[in-house]
């Protein structure tokens, strides 16, 4: 599996941020659902509104759309066809932030319209998507944003400084587990997350983030996956289901239950609008036609020898992930976990292990909304800050695709039971 050093790929910089534009941004949103109508909608007109004018929202549930438009505070016009949008309100930046199958028809129509690009991960969830990305931003020159918001959370920067020393060496493998708890993890399984066809499954959806942060960290490219998966817990594996949590008549033996009524907000965003497109957003777990895993493993190779081995499980009584570098010169281990509720705050436990040496053990706070601060460091640096980037955390569509692509790799690996390499499916 080495390759010889002539054949290693080129490993293109992090694209720089723009220059902050003399006058202020205009932006369209695509998708006003919960990330959208939060992190890019309320946030933006309450915090960037100074540098931002949002000067349109699409959405193809015009009753969600309403109560977004309120919530977030907008005033501009809204849509239901994104092309009537683009042409009306003639923004520079489309942020899209729809169901993640369809960013990719929106990223490539906006890019064709004369638009940059902010996208939510995962960029798009098939092989054949990210390379029509991939080949029309090189046509029309338009730039692409993949808003990986983990780079910007304290541990993981921390890691990185620490890799980036490079105190314990070259790094030879890499040891990667992430936990999605009983609450987090099930929530996957409530929503459009649960079917293939929208998510690309969880090691698209989901492992996307730690793809990306494994490439960042590595400052490697993935050329070859090997992976399984199982659904252990949802979907099939009960011996009762319902259609929904509401009104469930197993509610009280179903530790799954979910009551979405004492959220007026979620009420609001979904129940109200299921008249429009069928959308249930509080789900039965257990649903028959869910067809993604609960349980992964994936055996990834990168360009540069180092072997990562890593797991994803979506059923587990915490969550958070614990990583282990091996390196020539010693050892990094890092334990986050993320409290519940996961959200507000996370501890990172950290050793660092010289070869023939005593561990170093340090621990982090790394507190704060948005996950964990980082969405708003995050959106600063997008908006507000942009310029020198020392970490490398500007990510475009070649860190968008290399992430997704190893979690395409993975589930083609295991329909096809044989390793997959990233060359099979696009070409950069
Ligand atoms: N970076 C992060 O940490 C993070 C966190 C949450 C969500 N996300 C991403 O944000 C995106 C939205 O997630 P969400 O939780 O808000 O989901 P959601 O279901 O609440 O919202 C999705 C919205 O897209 C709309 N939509 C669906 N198909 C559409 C289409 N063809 N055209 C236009 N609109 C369409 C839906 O009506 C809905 O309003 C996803 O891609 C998700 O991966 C990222």
């Amino acid at each position: 599996m080495a390759l010889a050093a002539a054949s290693l790929p080129l490993l293109k910089k992090s694209p720089v941020m723009a220059k902050p534009p003399a006058r202020k941004l205009k932006a369209a949103l695509v998708g006003t659902g919960i990330r959208g109508s939060s992190t890019w909608g309320k946030t933006l007109i309450e915090s960037y509104s100074d540098v931002l004018d949002m000067v349109g929202l699409c959405d193809i549930n015009p009753i969600r759309m309403e109560y977004a438009k309120g919530y977030m505070g907008a005033v501009c016009p809204t849509f239901t066809d994104f092309q009537k949008m683009i042409k009306e309100t003639n923004p520079d930046t489309v942020i899209v932030t729809t169901t993640d199958c369809f960013h990719a028809k929106y990223i490539c129509q906006a890019m064709k319209m004369g638009c940059d690009v902010i996208t939510e991960k995962p960029m798009a969830t098939d092989e054949k998507m990210a390379q029509e990305i991939l080949d029309t931003e090189r046509i029309t020159g338009k730039k692409i944003i993949v808003t990986f918001n983990y780079r910007y959370s304290p541990e993981a920067v921390k890691i990185k400084e620490i890799l980036m020393s490079r105190e314990i060496g070259d790094i030879t493998s890499v040891d990667f587990n992430y936990y999605l708890d009983v609450f987090h993890g099930a929530s996957y399984f409530r929503r459009w997350h649960g079917l293939k066809q929208f998510s690309g499954s969880l090691f698209v959806h989901k492992a996307t983030h730690h793809f990306d942060l494994m490439n960042w960290w590595l400052s490697a490219e993935p050329v070859e996956v090997y992976a399984h998966g199982e659904l252990r817990t949802y979907g099939y594996n009960s011996p009762f289901r319902s259609v929904r949590c509401m009104n469930c008549p197993h509610k009280e033996k179903c530790d799954f239950d979910w009551d979405i009524t004492t959220n007026q907000h979620l009420m609001n965003l979904y129940v109200k609008a299921e008249s429009a497109d069928g959308y249930i957003r509080d789900s039965c777990v257990f649903r028959k036609k869910i067809n993604i895993w609960d349980t992964m493993t994936a055996q990834v190779q990168y360009h540069n020898r180092v072997m990562m081995s890593y797991s994803l499980n979506a059923f587990m009584p915490y969550e958070g992930y614990f990583v282990g570098f091996n390196g020539t010169r010693g050892r990094l281990d890092a334990r986050i976990y993320h409290n519940q509720p996961w959200k507000v705050t996370s501890l990172a436990d950290f050793r660092i292990t010289h070869n023939f040496k005593v561990s170093q053990t340090f621990s982090m706070k790394s507190g704060g909304s948005g996950h964990w601060g980082a969405d708003q460091v995050m959106q600063d640096r997008i908006f507000r800050k942009p310029g020198p980037d020392p970490l490398g955390q500007a990510a475009g569509s070649r860190q968008g695709a290399l992430s997704i692509l190893i979690g395409i790799a993975a589930r083609r690996s295991i329909e096809q039971e044989r390793p997959f390499k990233i060359e099979e499916l696009v070409k950069m």
